[in-house]
């Protein structure tokens, strides 16, 4: 197994998560690469584990002033990932492969003259876990939900990071079901549910008014606090696991029925 930085070679598989062989992947658009090719030249950094010339893992960071927490002179890891299914490169989990990237990564952060990085987790069995954080020296900080914040601090200067939390909601539309996501592009699992929104809310035509909320601008970002959500007049939607597109009809529809007729 090797470490390397990632080339433009393995991109097709870093935009998709190394799920190459998902059909839900497909359903993502091209969010990834839009954030990936925004964000490259502002300090966005990747690497990928290769084994037998397969990825078979990732990490993506960048500098907090680009993600979605405060912070000085600090790294946030956006996502690692260990390919843990059976199907394409196979399940590579819990052979060491994660410790590796996280290592590495912090090796480069430290290189950079950093004084800390940041990871989110969340107390729940699967996807970023914090636990495996702890295990791996983070202390939590914040909270924000059910996401906490973890960090490691590199020097004895470093100021702890927090979460940038939500400062407003969606408004409704008079007259309309309102449905407004909130899209980053770093996530393509959080890129799919956008796009399922979109078009679930189409098919309502006019009675409904889609809103695209672009949070991959920080300043946008900022003013919302909210990076990946969902909302259907207002109210927010839970969205993990992916959440099918008949569900999300459902919702919309059962909205629709409540309008006045016209
Ligand atoms: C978390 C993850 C990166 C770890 O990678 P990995 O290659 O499976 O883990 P490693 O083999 O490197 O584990 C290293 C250590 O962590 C421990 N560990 C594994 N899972 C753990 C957990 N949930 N809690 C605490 N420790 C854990 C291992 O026992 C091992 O300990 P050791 O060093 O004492 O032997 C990987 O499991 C993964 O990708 N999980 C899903 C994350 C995810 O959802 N990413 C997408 C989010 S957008």
């Amino acid at each position: 197994m090797e470490i390397i930085d990632l080339t433009e070679k393995y991109h097709s598989q870093y935009f998709c998560c190394l799920e190459d062989w998902s059909d839900e992947m497909k359903e993502a658009g091209n969010h990834k690469e839009v954030w990936f090719n925004k964000n490259k030249d502002k300090g966005l950094r990747v690497k990928i584990a290769l084994e037998e010339e397969k990825v078979c893992g990732m990490i993506q960071y960048v500098p907090a002033e680009y993600s979605s927490i405060e912070g000085e002179d600090l790294y946030f890891i956006y996502c690692i990932w260990v390919h843990g299914y059976k199907k394409g490169v196979g399940n590579h989990q819990k052979k060491g492969i994660g410790k590796a990237l996280l290592q590495a990564a912090e090796n480069d952060i430290k290189a950079m003259n950093k004084k800390g990085v940041a990871a989110w987790g969340l107390a729940l069995p699967f996807w970023m876990k914090a636990s495996w954080f702890k295990k791996q020296g983070y202390q939590k900080i914040d909270r924000n939900g059910m996401a906490a914040l973890m960090w490691k601090p590199f020097t004895e200067d470093a100021l702890p990071p927090r979460w940038i939390k939500e400062k407003k909601r969606p408004q409704k539309t008079a007259g309309k079901v309102t449905v407004t996501s909130f899209i980053n592009g770093w996530c393509p699992t959080q890129n799919i549910i956008h796009e399922r929104a979109k078009r679930a809310a189409q098919e309502f035509g006019d009675a409904v008014d889609f809103q695209e909320i672009q949070t991959c601008d920080r300043a946008v970002l900022c003013d919302w606090g909210i990076s990946d959500a969902l909302f259907i007049d207002g109210k927010q939607v839970r969205t993990g696991p992916p959440l099918p597109i008949e569900k999300i009809r459902k919702k919309i529809r059962k909205r629709v029925r409540k309008l006045p007729r016209r």
